[in-house]
């Protein structure tokens, strides 16, 4: 099994991509914490690992409190005694508009997108460092890596979820830590609903998925499987010598 013996924590577990990340690090022999708000839905994903054999737990946090970023680390190594592998998967659409926007908007976004980001991260670094090092996985996105035109506000913060990578990349190699994000382009879950129909945008949600789907080569939107596939892959030992590196899955979106 390609995760036995590893503790890994993935925030915004319960649902979408960190749901099917929870299912198949546990697969793996992984035993997983699992993060998110959502209590009822984190209840659900937990008895799916355990029925089927596998460790989880779950740990109902509201990220956008500092106090909740650092208590999840907290619980996670009382409740597996450490933490090897982290990813932060939370992140929120953001508003679509620049004229006119709402601060509690904006801050919701750069809240769970960045700043959650960083404080779940600074209390897991030394956790891993006891541990020998360890993997550190972003989510960002394609709006991490051009712009988007729908999501000002996102791409400002997944360009800097990506900025953070590259530095605590080189920041945390001597600890034997590696860290890289995964930049997910369109994958079928609630949230991108959400990217597709928000009310400030001009065009409705079917005319903008229809677009993207046409403007990705494979032509179609990705299933949170292939992102969960991706990351394993690159938390994993497999990519030992994989540091830095923000990696596109996206039907090859930012390849054209
Ligand atoms: N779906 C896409 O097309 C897409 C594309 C690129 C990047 N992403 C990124 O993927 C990540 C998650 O997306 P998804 O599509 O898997 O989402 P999703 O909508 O399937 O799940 C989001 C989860 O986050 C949880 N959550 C919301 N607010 C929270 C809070 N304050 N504290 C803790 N948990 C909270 C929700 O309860 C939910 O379970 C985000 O970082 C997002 O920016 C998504």
């Amino acid at each position: 099994m390609r995760l036995e013996n590893k503790i890994v924590l993935i925030t915004a577990a319960a649902s979408g991509m960190g749901r099917a990340g929870v299912l198949r690090f546990a697969a793996e022999g992984a035993q997983v914490a699992a993060v998110d708000i959502d209590q009822a839905s984190l209840d659900a994903v937990v008895k799916e690992v355990t029925d089927a054999g596998g460790s989880a737990t779950g740990i109902c946090a509201d990220l956008t409190q500092d106090t909740d970023c650092h208590r999840i680390v907290d619980d996670t190594v009382a409740a597996f005694g450490g933490l090897d592998l982290l990813w932060n998967h939370v992140g929120h659409p953001g508003p679509s508009s620049v004229e006119g926007i709402d601060p509690d908007d904006y801050e919701i976004a750069m809240d769970l997108n960045v700043r959650s980001v960083f404080w779940t991260t600074g209390r897991a670094i030394p956790e891993l460092r006891k541990r020998g090092g360890g993997s550190i996985l972003f989510t960002a996105s394609i709006a991490g890596l051009i712009g988007s035109p729908f999501s000002p506000v996102y791409s400002a913060a997944k360009w800097g979820v990506n900025g953070m990578m590259a530095s605590l990349a080189g920041r945390l190699a001597a600890d034997n830590i590696r860290v890289n994000s995964v930049c997910p382009g369109p994958i079928d879950t609630p949230m991108l609903k959400v990217f597709m129909g928000r009310p400030d945008q001009e065009t409705d949600r079917e005319a903008n998925q229809a677009m993207m789907e046409k403007l990705t080569p494979l032509g179609r939107v990705g299933r949170p499987e292939e992102i969960a596939n991706a990351a394993l892959f690159l938390l994993s030992d497999e990519a030992s010598f994989i540091t830095g590196v923000a990696l596109p899955v996206d039907g090859g979106f930012v390849s054209k």
